[in-house]
């Protein structure tokens, strides 16, 4: 993944728990880099193991750090580094939703190497939707929660989010309802 998720599971740290926590986060998850270089590729391991290290650190379980860096992305760092983006991905969270299966395609614009997961959007109603999330990697199923969530924080938008089909109990790819 490129340098600038490390970067931001490094500012979530330093701004929670301050620069020692980070020091030692990186020294538990043998990770030597000095710093993360935003627009360069570094392994997906590089993050696994940043936040399996926070976790074991924090006696915080994976699940609720993935979640809280999810909402971090949307609320901190997707608004602040790339307000434009995100003001054109919608001006309401369904709005939001539909496009997004379409986001990562205006990110890999400036990122060519980016390999982002995929969106779908199903069952549209009025104030609901089925997002299903498709992707290579394991375990990102509570940072998507995360980022739903500071979706909807980011809209004042109060909603729910039901995981109605998931990977990890034998389906496809996970499905979410959407209701708001
Ligand atoms: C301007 C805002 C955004 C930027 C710059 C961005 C960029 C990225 C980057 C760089 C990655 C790592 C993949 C790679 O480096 O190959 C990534 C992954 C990901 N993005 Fe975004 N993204 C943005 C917004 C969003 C939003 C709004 C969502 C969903 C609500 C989202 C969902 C994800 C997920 C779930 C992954 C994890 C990768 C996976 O599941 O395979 N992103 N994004």
């Amino acid at each position: 993944m490129y340098g600038m998720v490390n970067k931001a599971v490094e500012e979530m740290v330093v701004g929670a728990h301050g620069e020692a926590t980070w020091l030692e986060i990186k020294r538990r998850a043998g990770v030597t880099e000095e710093i993360f270089i935003s627009n360069e590729g570094y392994p997906d391991e590089i993050t696994y193991k940043l936040v399996g290290a926070a976790s074991e650190l924090m006696q915080v379980p994976a699940e609720k750090i993935l979640h809280a860096f999810g909402e971090h992305w949307v609320l901190e760092t997707a608004r602040k580094g790339y307000g434009h983006m995100m003001a054109a991905g919608g001006s309401s969270l369904g709005e939001f939703l539909d496009n997004l299966p379409l986001f990562h395609d205006r990110v890999a614009l400036l990122y060519p190497n980016l390999a982002p997961p995929q969106f779908k959007v199903t069952h549209r109603a009025e104030r609901s939707l089925h997002l299903h999330y498709i992707t290579h990697r394991a375990g990102l199923t509570p940072f998507v929660e995360g980022l739903l969530s500071g979706l909807a924080k980011m809209f004042n938008t109060t909603a729910k989010f039901a995981l109605v089909e998931a990977r990890a109990a034998g389906a496809e790819h996970d499905v979410f309802l959407v209701e708001w």
